[in-house]
């Protein structure tokens, strides 16, 4: 049966929700599941804005003729062609050949990159700021290349005032019944999914995201409607304001996570040192995270919402401890830039780690890199001990010195 909700008179959202994948690109862990959201508008012509993935691929098209109600299917607006919001697009050309495609160029030619369905005459290609007219609705087209894939465009209602903002402003969760993000505990339950998405699927992009959010600061914006996670119909700005922070990557939060990489308990030992010294110098949420045990992804979320980073790593076949190079490979990946960092290292006869870690992170943008490593000889011993206080006590200051920078106006 449909479960086809209305965000206005004449917009649907249909789509749905898996709860069942366990990652999603095959990299990245959902617990909260994961939403595919569709828009149908119902103007003298209809409109399908995306398709989604073929995982509700049954519920989709269930939605999908529900809501036309019989009448055809005029346009298939294609803001993105990754396959989560595509890999149902050949069936719907197929089940409604009366319908015209409207792309970015780019776009039209990854539809004979992915489908074998023959679209000549089918498709539309459009360029930033052309406009469709479909009645009471009017769509203008903003390009948004690399956000996150070069093909990407928004397209904007001016009718409703609707942006339908496609990668940009999701979240992974399904959604559960409340489909508007001033329905849900949003801060508390999904900004820290919400960051992991964004970090991880956009984080490299941040000058496209920049750019992109530049465009929308033009437009009246009174809903967004993205491709995945809740609608925005209110506080629209404090997530745009996250958006500001994440890609032109600013620290949210003015505290140090450390993460670690601990083969025996050594290394966490000197970890755990450090934050109790942190703490007793007054840093609040300190957070530690043994890089063996959480996934990659919620990491680099940390590191994206931390002002100060500690990486404390084993020495490992001569090299960097092997999930320890993947996080850190990963942050510059992603462009991670703009944070304070302290080093600490251990190895019982060759200590190697810190000397390439410094060298990775020497790589990355706008870091600041504290010359002393902490070097441990298999364990924390009193010059160790001494070193960590004063680690504690340097990076206690700097916080707070941050924390009153942003305080005043
Ligand atoms: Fe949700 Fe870039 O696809």
């Amino acid at each position: 049966m449909h479960c086809v909700r209305k965000i206005t008179p004449d917009i649907l959202l249909i789509g749905g929700s898996d709860r069942r994948l366990s990652l999603f690109e095959n990299v990245f862990p959902v617990p909260r599941g994961v939403s595919y959201n569709a828009y149908l508008v119902l103007d003298e012509k209809t409109v399908l804005l995306d398709t989604a993935d073929s995982a509700v691929g049954a519920h989709f098209y269930e939605n999908l003729e529900h809501g036309l109600q019989g009448r055809p299917l005029d346009y298939v607006i294609v803001n993105h062609m990754e396959p989560d919001h595509c890999s149902t697009l050949g069936a719907v050309l197929r089940t409604h050949p009366e319908a015209q495609i409207v792309a970015s160029a780019k776009a039209i030619s990854m539809i004979g990159q992915f489908f074998d369905a023959d679209v000549t005459g089918r498709c539309t290609a459009v360029k930033e700021g052309d406009v469709l007219p479909t009645g009471r609705h009017s769509f203008t087209f903003v390009l948004a290349p690399m956000v996150h894939w070069p093909e990407v465009m928004v397209t904007y209602d001016a009718t409703d005032k609707v942006l339908f903002s496609a990668d940009a402003f999701g979240t992974f969760g399904a959604l559960n019944g409340n489909i508007f993000a001033d329905e849900v505990n949003f801060e508390a339950e999904w900004l820290p999914d919400a960051r992991r998405y964004y970090t991880n699927i956009v984080g490299k992009y941040g000058p496209q995201v920049q750019t992109l959010l530049k465009k929308a600061a033009g437009l009246d914006i009174q809903l967004v409607c993205p491709l995945h996670g809740p609608i925005w119909r209110k506080s629209i700005g404090w997530f745009v304001e996250k958006y500001q922070r994440w890609s032109s990557y600013t620290p949210e939060d003015e505290t140090v996570a450390i993460f670690c990489g601990s083969i025996y308990g050594n290394t966490e030992n000197a970890a755990e040192i450090l934050a109790a010294r942190l703490a007793d110098n007054g840093v609040r949420d300190v957070r530690l995270y043994d890089v063996s045990h959480v996934h990659v992804s919620y990491l680099v979320a940390e590191a994206f919402r931390c002002s100060h980073l500690v990486f404390a790593s084993a020495t490992y076949n001569g090299e960097i401890y092997t999930p320890m190079e993947n996080l850190l490979r990963d942050l510059k990946s992603h462009g991670l830039r703009n944070r304070t960092v302290a080093l600490i290292e251990n190895g019982t006869w060759a200590p190697q780690s810190g000397k390439q870690m410094r060298e990775l992170l020497s790589t990355m943008k706008d870091m600041t890199i504290l010359e002393d490593t902490v070097t441990l000889k298999s364990s924390v011993k009193p010059p160790q001990l001494q070193s960590l206080s004063s680690l504690a006590l340097l990076f206690s200051r700097d916080v707070r010195l941050l924390a009153s920078a942003k305080q005043e106006p």
